[in-house]
């Protein structure tokens, strides 16, 4: 039987305090996400329950009790402690996805600081700008990233402390980077969790906006609440179940589901470091017997394109419920899940800011592929006019509406209260992305509100890129739109002009892209350089990103009566 009996009664009397009353939790009294995660797990009786099973690419396999969770993040609380680390100092994570990762995220909670995940493929530059935002004092790394830290360690100040969780030996260590590794640490039964109290800051992450650096998002350990129930009623996660959640917690999913919903929940998760392979993802899922998936439509379109008869070839009948979140369901892939796997994948619709989960469909409800699904109870949603901000009639596509008043909803952007602020109207949150609701009340996806390109599920400015791209000898001046992709749905393209001298040729757009893929991310790196003569522009002289857009969409340009002349 599914967590939510019934989605129209849990909505008709629904409180945040079901979800307070579980965790047993009082208003008022302490509340530490880390705690949660394993202490209190161990204390249900829970200990030797599987937390986490880890496989790597070449097959090495790691297991985690609850207990060992608590022990691990316990010890690597109390180093952080050791080495000078309070509460509220921002601690980064830049770890690809091994074990550490995940127990330093519950120790960094622990000890009441605040833990910064940052997605490990990241260059220096991207690296840079986000320590720097933060004033982060610690970054937790491993050998192969060290390179990307020491080059900028010495215009980061506040960053005082290199933690080297694999170190082998080989490399001379720099006065400020220490060794910690969990192999060899004195395990810490006893640590003294920090009181943080519902308000207390938990989480930072990062996000990219269409204008400005990327912006970190605060929560706070209140979040719990959302996260723990929207984990419940939605993934369903059930005592008995084999979870995986494929997102690396560089994003938020990786963390609120990745790690908060799954842990507080006392369930077994499985965790792949490998990167994306039909069969090898299937093999995970035969071999750990997953019973619950959520995953991301990028993923699933690949799954889709390496065809159906290597399916065959697993037993995949441990799946019970899958989902997904990040971008666009398409209605084929739900309707191919339906088809191969024998289920749909239940689409989720919610953003970093959000925190958790905001529109959803759920186990038990008639599920339209395509559609994001209904508003998770507790959650009042609208769409609203892009002018006055008032809710429009059924059906018009409007801008999503949010009554700010859900627990883990982002207390601020970090050293950024003007933008923060900026992302309210009419007293409505405005998660920037438009979409219609039907007769029956679901919602219908429609498009982003700005410019911020949405690639395999992952959020990069164009600005950024932009900037990123002006840092290049060859390159005078550039235009970073969206182009259509089968997979992906959407990739990076840029439009260059070249300074004299240099010349418009594959080399050229090699050693840029590399540049780009270096500096910021793979993810941020252009799939393609079209290299030309003149960017549209405003008479005004702004880049009219807009009609490079229309050119790579097929569409209608629209108005060009602010083009410049030739
Ligand atoms: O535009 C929406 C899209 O991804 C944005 C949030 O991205 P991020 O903060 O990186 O968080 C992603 C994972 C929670 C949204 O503003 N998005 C997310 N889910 C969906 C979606 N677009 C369409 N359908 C979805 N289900």
């Amino acid at each position: 039987m599914s967590n939510i009996v019934s989605y129209d009664e849990r909505v008709k009397n629904f409180s945040w305090k079901i979800a307070e009353d579980e965790l047993d939790y009082k208003p008022g009294q302490p509340i530490n996400i880390g705690w949660y995660c394993s202490d209190r797990i161990c204390q249900m009786g829970k200990g030797d329950k599987y937390a986490l099973l880890w496989e790597n690419a070449m097959g090495v396999e790691k297991k985690y009790t609850y207990n060992d969770l608590r022990l691990t993040s316990n010890t690597i609380g109390h180093f952080l402690r050791s080495v000078g680390i309070e509460a509220e100092d921002r601690v980064c994570i830049f770890l690809e996805r091994i074990p550490e990762l995940y127990l330093s995220f519950v120790g960094i909670l622990k000890i009441g600081a605040i833990a910064q995940p940052l997605f490990s493929a990241f260059g220096e530059e991207s690296l840079f700008i986000r320590l720097e935002n933060a004033g982060t004092k610690a970054i937790i790394t491993q050998r192969k990233h060290l390179g990307k830290v020491r080059k900028i360690v010495d215009k980061l100040p506040n960053l005082k402390h290199i933690i080297v969780v694999d170190h082998d030996g080989k490399k001379e260590l720099m006065d400020n980077e220490v060794v910690f590794s969990l192999e060899t640490a004195t395990p810490v039964e006893d640590l003294k969790i920090h009181p943080t109290v519902a308000e207390s800051p938990s989480v930072l992450h990062y996000t990219s906006g269409t204008t400005g650096q990327p912006k970190g998002v605060k929560h706070v350990h209140y979040s719990l609440i959302s996260q723990y129930l929207t984990t419940k009623w939605v993934l369903d996660l059930q005592d008995d179940d084999i979870y995986w959640c494929t997102a690396d917690p560089g994003w938020v999913t990786g963390t609120s589901y990745g790690i908060i919903g799954p842990f507080s929940m006392g369930v077994t998760q499985c965790v792949l470091e490998a990167g994306f392979s039909a069969e090898a993802w299937y093999k995970f899922i035969e071999k750990y017997k997953i019973s619950m998936w959520y995953s991301a439509p990028t993923a699933i379109r690949s799954l889709m394109k390496a065809g159906e008869e290597i399916i065959k070839k697993f037993n995949l009948s441990s799946l019970r419920h899958l989902a997904s979140v990040g971008e666009p369901l398409n209605s084929e892939a739900v309707i191919w899940s339906e088809r191969v796997l024998g289920m749909p994948f239940y689409d989720t619709y919610w953003q970093t800011e959000t925190g958790s989960m905001i529109l959803c469909n759920y186990p038990g409800m008639k599920v339209k592929p395509g559609s994001m699904g209904k508003p998770f109870p507790g959650i009042t949603a609208a769409i609203l006019d892009i002018k006055t901000f008032e809710p429009v009639a059924q059906g018009v596509v409007g801008l999503i509406g949010l009554k700010p008043d859900w627990p883990a909803l982002m207390r601020t952007y970090w050293a950024n209260e003007e933008t923060f602020k900026k992302k309210f109207e009419n007293g409505w949150y405005l998660p920037g992305d438009r979409a219609r609701i039907d007769s029956d009340g679901y919602y219908w996806f429609v498009g982003r509100d700005d410019d911020v390109i949405n690639t395999g599920g992952h959020l990069v400015s164009p600005f950024e890129v932009e900037s990123a791209l002006l840092e290049h000898e060859a390159v005078a001046e550039s235009a970073v739109v969206s182009k259509p992709d089968e997979i992906n749905m959407e990739v990076v393209k840029a439009f260059v002009t070249l300074k004299p001298g240099f010349e418009a040729n594959d080399d050229t757009e090699l050693l840029i892209m590399n540049f780009i893929r270096k500096k910021l991310s793979p993810l941020a790196m252009p799939q393609e350089i079209e290299f030309i003569e003149k960017l549209p522009k405003t008479r005004s002289g702004k880049i009219m990103r807009r009609i490079l857009h229309a050119q790579e969409w097929g569409e209608e340009i629209g108005d060009t009566s602010t083009l410049e002349d030739d």
